[in-house]
């Protein structure tokens, strides 16, 4: 019987209960994924030691606590010491281990949408628009998935640079202004948003304009909320094929699962379904 939690603050609306449901029935494995939110930093400790006693299998973890929670672990795996943020915790005979699959999660969603990029990483020209959380593990997932041509742009520069300085394998990456990035554009195959311009109530606020994009560009926003950003109404406008920032929920997810329970379990039809239950 797994063990699984969800940790954060406010956390009741979250819909990782709902994906790691489907996939407990999916793989026909026992379990139960529950949400434990925790209020206040005070009683952070205290909740973490009541699961050290429960001995749960895994969690996962998000805002407030993806940092703070560094500091209970046993160990990281390398990628997540990178990054610096931990989702997703495993139980190993234990040993408490940290991760981060949003990242990976991300690169997942995009190629299972467009699975002809895994054949031509090499050569694909990505730039990914914002640097914080978000993009620093997006930033890392392409690296270590073979991707060579990745650029950043954003407001602040220097966010944007420390990003870069994670790049340990002779990938090349431009970093740029927003203005920089508009007049590039159209050199761009996959392009993603990951700032959170356009998000709910935002919803008329675009972080660049896209006219300019190549026909057949692959844009993406990691926003979902909602499901259809002014970003990726714009980009559909003028020809991009858009991937919705909910894809990358339900494969990080997926990911988080398989460290869980050893499982790649499919997430055929659910994009669909987390489709409809987000648009009510
Ligand atoms: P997360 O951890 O969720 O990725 P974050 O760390 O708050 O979020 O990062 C927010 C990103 O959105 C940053 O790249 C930020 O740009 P700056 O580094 O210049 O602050 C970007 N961002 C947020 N609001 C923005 C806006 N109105 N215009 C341009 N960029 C914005």
């Amino acid at each position: 019987m797994y063990q699984l939690r969800l940790i954060g603050y406010p956390i009741k609306h979250s819909l990782s209960p709902w994906i790691h449901e489907q996939f407990l029935e999916r793989s026909h494995l026992k379990g139960i994924y529950k949400i434990h939110e925790i209020p206040s930093d005070e009683s952070f400790t205290d909740h973490i030691n009541q699961l050290k006693l429960e001995q749960v299998n895994g969690f996962n973890i998000t805002v407030p606590y993806k940092v703070k929670i560094m500091s209970y672990l046993d160990r990281l795996d390398p990628e997540t010491e990178r990054i610096g943020a931990v989702n997703t915790v495993v139980n190993h005979n234990g040993q408490w281990v940290g991760y981060n699959t949003d990242g990976i999660g991300y690169v997942r969603s995009l190629e299972s949408e467009h699975p002809s990029l895994k054949n031509n990483r090499s050569n694909t020209r990505v730039m990914i628009i914002g640097a914080g959380g978000a993009a620093r593990g997006i930033y890392d997932a392409f690296l270590q998935s073979g991707y060579r041509l990745v650029d950043i742009a954003n407001r602040t520069r220097e966010s944007a640079d420390a990003i870069a300085q994670l790049n340990q394998t002779g990938a090349k990456t431009n970093v740029k202004s927003l203005q920089d990035a508009l007049n590039t554009i159209s050199h761009y195959d996959v392009i993603v948003q990951t700032t959170s311009v356009g998000m709910r109530p935002h919803v008329d606020e675009i972080i660049i304009p896209l006219q300019e994009i190549k026909e057949g560009t692959i844009v993406s926003d990691i926003v979902y909320q909602p499901l259809e950003t002014k970003f990726l109404k714009e980009a559909k406008k003028y020809g991009a094929r858009v991937v919705h920032g909910h894809t990358m929920l339900l494969y990080q997810a997926q990911y988080a699962f398989e460290l869980w329970t050893g499982q790649e379990v499919s997430t055929a039809g659910m994009a669909d379904a987390l489709k409809n239950i987000l648009e009510g």
